[in-house]
């Protein structure tokens, strides 16, 4: 078949459709790399692009996800008018009556592990269809969940997670290839609008996007260190079992070491509750912001393609009338943005919630160490003590284990409070309302 085309890193294709996916609009770079004509595009099903080699289980996970009322984002193998191809990460997500879609050159590592799955669905799914009898729709059924079964193997939970990684990825190893590509010193009027709007914008997306990455190193340092504390603090409660099971032992001529003992479980099994919690608000973290994350690099991605709309424009690679695609760029990335906002909410709750809780276990486990401390002090005092060495030396070893390791994730608590997300939906919709009539003037 053909052969394989790449696109420049800078460009970016662009088009919208209705809700079924017919073809209402595309920009010169979908015409150029496809090799279609634009009356040709316009009016046909999305499909007239596909690749044979592309498993149909992809597309019904893309569908799903759409029917669903979210973006989608997914590397494709498109085919080209005279039977060459080219692959890119789409991000296709709903506008008004119908989807837009813009899509770039894939440079992520997640591309060459992507590959490998689509080819083994598409075996399975041609394997079904030929060597089976299997429908075309069962097989898309099989290819898809061979698909989620494929990312599963490779630690993610599913595609919809694979996917919530692979566009900020995609965007990140972009922006690393491609900067500053749209500034033109010399535009002017509407252009030069846009231009300076999509900038200010991109300015405070990329100031976020920074901020998540180091969410993302805060996030597994302490993920690791609630996993090493809540190790401890069981073989702690396994101790203070042994440390209440000696002291019964002895309870006839030393009452106070058993009631000791019996009043310091209670922190110990609270704060070993407390830790078992933040494993689960922790993951939950973790997940908004990965949801976070996408959704700032669509709302970059939409605003880019405006830009790029705009440069194009100046360049005279495009007629002006391609800056109406602007507006409806714009409606995309403010749906994008007050979902957003919801979403900071959503995170600086959980950042808080974690925060709370890693001090609520610090006080715990202070608690608890008074306590063991007293019984220490009181086993050493009394006669019985000798015998209670062996179950006393495990405690205290346990113990200088875990300040160590709380101290620890106190530092990391700290830093998760004073790392509250500052999001000020209303800058990011000023610098939209200017971008979006900035086209009407011309
Ligand atoms: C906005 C939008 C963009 C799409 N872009 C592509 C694309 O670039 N390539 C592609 O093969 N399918 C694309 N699709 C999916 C197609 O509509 C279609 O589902 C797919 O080509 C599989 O064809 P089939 O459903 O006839 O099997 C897109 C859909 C939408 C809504």
């Amino acid at each position: 078949m053909g052969d394989l085309r790449t696109m420049n890193a800078e460009e970016m294709f662009f088009s919208t459709t209705d809700r079924r996916g017919v073809i209402r609009q595309g920009n010169s770079v979908f015409v150029r790399v496809s090799g279609y004509p634009l009356e040709e595009l316009v009016g046909a099903p999305h499909n007239t692009v596909r690749h044979p080699e592309m498993p149909a289980g992809l597309f019904r996970l893309v569908w799903d996800g759409l029917n669903a009322g979210r973006p989608v984002g997914a590397y494709i193998k498109n085919r080209t008018k005279d039977g060459g191809s080219y692959w890119v990460f789409a991000a296709i997500g709903p506008l008004h009556d119908g989807y837009v879609s813009i899509r770039t050159a894939p440079h992520s590592p997640l591309f060459e592990l992507i590959q490998r799955v689509y080819a083994h669905a598409l075996r399975v799914e041609r394997a079904a269809i030929h060597e089976n009898g299997m429908s075309r729709h069962e097989a898309a059924l099989l290819g898809a969940a061979e698909i989620e079964a494929s990312l599963w193997k490779r630690g993610y939970s599913s595609y919809r997670e694979f996917m919530l990684h692979a566009l900020p990825e995609e965007v990140a190893a972009r922006s690393q290839v491609v900067s500053m590509v749209y500034d033109r010193p010399g535009a002017r009027g509407s252009i030069a609008e846009v231009l300076a709007g999509t900038g200010a914008l991109d300015g405070v997306l990329d100031e976020l996007v920074g901020r998540l990455a180091g969410y993302q190193k805060l996030g597994d340092e302490l993920a690791s260190t609630s996993t090493r504390v809540l190790d401890i603090a069981h073989r702690l409660h396994a101790s203070v079992t042994a440390a209440q099971q000696a002291s019964e032992l002895v309870e006839d001529s030393a009452p106070v070491l058993a009631n000791v003992a019996r009043v310091m479980a209670k922190p110990m099994t609270r704060s070993v509750t407390a830790l078992e919690r933040l494993q689960t608000e922790f993951g939950r973290l973790k997940s908004d912001i990965a949801h976070l994350r996408f959704q700032i690099s669509l709302a970059s991605l939409y605003n880019d393609m405006a830009a790029a709309f705009a440069a194009e424009v100046f360049d005279g690679d495009a007629p002006p009338e391609s800056l109406g695609a602007v507006p409806l760029l714009c409606d995309a990335a403010e749906a994008v943005i007050v979902e957003m906002s919801e979403q900071v909410q959503r995170v600086n709750a959980a950042l808080r919630g974690v925060a709370g809780l890693v001090a609520e276990t610090g006080t715990l486990l202070e608690e608890f160490r008074r306590f063991i401390g007293q019984w220490r002090n009181l086993v050493l005092r009394h006669k019985a003590g000798p015998a209670l060495g062996d179950k006393v030396r495990p405690i205290d070893t346990e113990i200088s284990a875990s300040w160590e390791w709380m101290e620890l994730l106190r530092t990391l608590g700290r830093q998760y409070e004073s790392a509250i997300v500052p999001f000020d939906p209303a800058f990011l919709q000023t610098h939209l309302d200017k971008i979006r009539i900035a086209p009407a003037a011309l």
